[in-house]
């Protein structure tokens, strides 16, 4: 059996191992995706930048290592997460060096292949005095009123999350303003890291990722001085399998995101394939009437698009078996809910029914779940059942589900993502089947594309 796992239109490095997407910048109308990245195994290791740029968000190129470890420098053992920033026509980046976590500079001229790190650094070199800090990483950094600021992730020993706010008018020299915003320890853990601020619509967007929960977090909520008022809370992802997003406004404004993707499969099963990580879809997010956040696939994803099936509106019967089947699709799907119990679909599906990937919605509960307990065989593959609150307010769930072999990343309604992984060991399980229990429920609209891998021009 040598069936291959690995995405062919979701970004992963050539070889070895991907965490946290960084430094996200459209500069000169090209996109950069630079990422945490171990140029020497299929493991977590000392973290280098890797590079790649896109024309369209969706096809990349692969670009030379941007950002090694100095030995002997501030970063010596890691160059870690950060941000991409237009310093007056300079492109730079701002990251943390490890051991201990201090922050860097680094710029390039225009091609921004070659980087050169600062002098100065580090140029914040402790955390503020009095603090006992659980982390002291990942600067997010924007410009107004002709200052620049930036936001760290941070925690409190004993107390919970924290996001330290700093102001500087050169990028050298940082005054610290205070907390952004504090967690509390019993609900959003000990430490958050990758936050991101950013404006949107007429709010702004917070986004952290706290250990020890490994979820992507946000809140929609507004700036007050140097203060953050949360309002609204919610998971940019509820499949668990969704780390550390960075996001970012490109020169139409608008705003995208990336996730990290990990495996869900052991160090051993990583090791064997000789790669790990895996960048989510570029998002589009926004903001609904309501205040609500929404994301959706990016348009430019459309491009990847080849044969395409529909199939009749038509009522659900029970299990329909499978009506397409791939490894590499983007499935479009309205089913009106109707008096059903449960509705949804199976990607991955072996004819037998031996292997599946589940999205089932549960009208009386209001959650979309995603169960990845059957997608394999293989005991290394870590299956999970996970869930998402959705509310079907005019009683249509309308998903776009797309499976890249080991990715299965889903949108539902325009709100809310769920992403999983999973490893089938059948080379059967490519089946898509339809279920819905319990009562009367319609399709009403379903279209599939077989999706072009991102590596050639066809
Ligand atoms: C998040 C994270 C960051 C850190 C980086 C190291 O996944 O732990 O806080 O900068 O990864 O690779």
């Amino acid at each position: 059996m040598n069936l291959d796992h690995r995405p062919q239109y979701h970004f992963l490095p050539v070889a070895n191992w991907m965490n946290d997407p960084n430094g996200l910048i459209q500069w000169k109308g090209i996109y950069h995706l630079f990422y945490q990245h171990n140029p020497v195994g299929a493991c977590f290791g000392a973290m280098h930048w890797g590079h790649a740029s896109s024309h369209d968000l969706v096809h990349w190129r692969h670009l030379p290592i941007a950002l090694a470890p100095t030995p002997d420098g501030a970063d010596c053992d890691g160059a870690w997460s950060g941000c991409a920033v237009d310093a007056n026509g300079v492109p730079t980046l701002i990251y943390t060096g490890v051991h201990p976590q201090v922050q860097c500079l680094a710029t390039s001229d225009d091609d921004l292949i070659v980087w050169q790190k600062d002098p100065a650094n580090p140029v914040i070199a402790e955390p503020p005095t009095g603090l006992a800090v659980t982390g002291f990483r990942d600067p997010c950094v924007w410009r107004d009123d002709g200052l620049w600021y930036m936001i760290l992730g941070s925690g409190q020993q004993g107390v919970g999350g924290l996001i330290l706010l700093y102001r500087s008018s050169d990028l050298h020299d940082w005054e610290y303003l205070g907390p952004l915003l504090e967690g509390r320890l019993d609900e959003t853990g000990h430490n958050w890291e990758c936050p991101n601020l950013l404006p949107i619509g007429d709010r702004h967007l917070l986004i952290f990722s706290p250990e020890p929960l490994r979820q992507a977090h946000y809140y929609i909520g507004e700036l007050d001085g140097h203060r953050f008022r949360p309002k609204a809370h919610g998971l940019l992802d509820y499949g668990g399998l969704y780390y550390a997003p960075q996001a970012f406004t490109d020169q139409g404004g608008r705003r995208i995101c990336f996730g990290w993707l990990p495996e869900g499969r052991s160090s051993e099963a990583m090791a064997q394939a000789g790669w790990a990580g895996v960048q989510s879809l570029p998002r589009l997010l926004s903001l609904s009437s309501k205040g609500a956040l929404e994301q959706r696939p990016i348009p430019e994803l459309e491009a990847l698009r080849r044969s395409h099936q529909t199939l009749e509106a038509h009522a659900l019967a029970n299990c329909e078996g499978t009506v397409v089947a791939g490894r590499m699709l983007e499935i479009d799907v309205e089913m009106n809910v109707g008096s059903a119990t449960s509705l949804g679909l199976q990607v991955l599906r072996a004819s037998d029914g031996s292997e599946h990937t589940t999205l089932l919605f549960k009208p009386a509960e209001g959650r979309l779940y995603l169960d990845t307990r059957f997608a394999s065989q293989d005991p290394g593959a870590e299956g999970r059942l996970t869930s998402a609150p959705l509310d079907v307010m005019d009683g249509l769930l309308r998903m776009r589900v797309y499976v890249d072999h080991s990715v299965v990343e889903v949108f539902a309604n325009e709100r809310v993502c769920l992403t999983g992984r999973s490893y089938p060991t059948r080379a059967d399980a490519t089946g898509v089947a339809l279920l819905s229990d319990g009562g009367s429920a319609v399709l009403s609209r379903f279209d599939c594309w077989t999706l072009a891998t991102i590596w050639s021009p066809n």
